[in-house]
């Protein structure tokens, strides 16, 4: 079998909150291959957001990692700088955040918003970048990714607007 580009081992994140420690993940282990997929499923406040979130160090800020190893493409990730760790997000590993209405900025356009990874990580002027946005929009098949690019996250519906948090990732 090919070497897993994830590996996640006994991970454990917990929260510091002023009852006590939350152990919100708890030993917890997979890996993921490349080209596969893993689904993971659990009732609600069992932890599958806090151990996506771990592995791309965005825990809040009294979260921490408090054991477990997070390799991907044989990296330690819980040992990479906070400046690494910017170049791997966004770039090789991204995530879909649920809410898309907390997450996009009401008050930038779709393309605007689409753009800024591919400035940001990918080094693209405003032009290409533009076009990438109507390219990705297409890519999770938004009907008219042209007009949809201009738009404002209130101007699209629940379904669109988690499309474009795909399309972003
Ligand atoms: N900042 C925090 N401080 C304290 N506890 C937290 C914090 N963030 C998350 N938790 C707790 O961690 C646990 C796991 O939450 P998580 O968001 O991972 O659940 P989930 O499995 O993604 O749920 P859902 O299916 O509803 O999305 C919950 O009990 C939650 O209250
Ligand atoms: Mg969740």
């Amino acid at each position: 079998m090919a070497e897993a580009l994830l590996e996640v081992k006994n991970l454990r994140t917990f929260f510091k909150t002023r009852n006590g420690t939350v152990k919100a993940v708890n030993d917890v282990s997979y890996s993921i291959y490349p080209g596969r997929t893993l689904g993971i499923v659990g009732e609600s406040g069992s932890g599958k957001s806090v151990t996506a979130m771990s592995v791309l160090r965005l825990l809040d800020a009294n979260g921490y990692i408090a054991g477990g190893t997070v390799t991907f493409a044989g990296q330690d990730l819980a040992k990479v700088s906070t400046q690494e760790m910017y170049h791997i997000r966004g770039n090789r590993i991204s995530v879909i955040f649920q809410e898309p209405m907390t997450s996009l900025n009401p008050v930038f356009s779709i393309r605007r918003q689409l753009s800024e990874p591919f400035m940001i990580h990918q080094n693209m002027g405003k032009k290409e970048a533009a076009q990438k946005c109507i390219e990705m929009l297409r890519a999770v098949q938004i009907p008219n990714p042209e007009a949809v690019a201009r738009q404002y996250p209130h101007q699209l519906s629940g379904g669109m607007r988690q499309r474009v948090m795909i399309a972003m990732a």
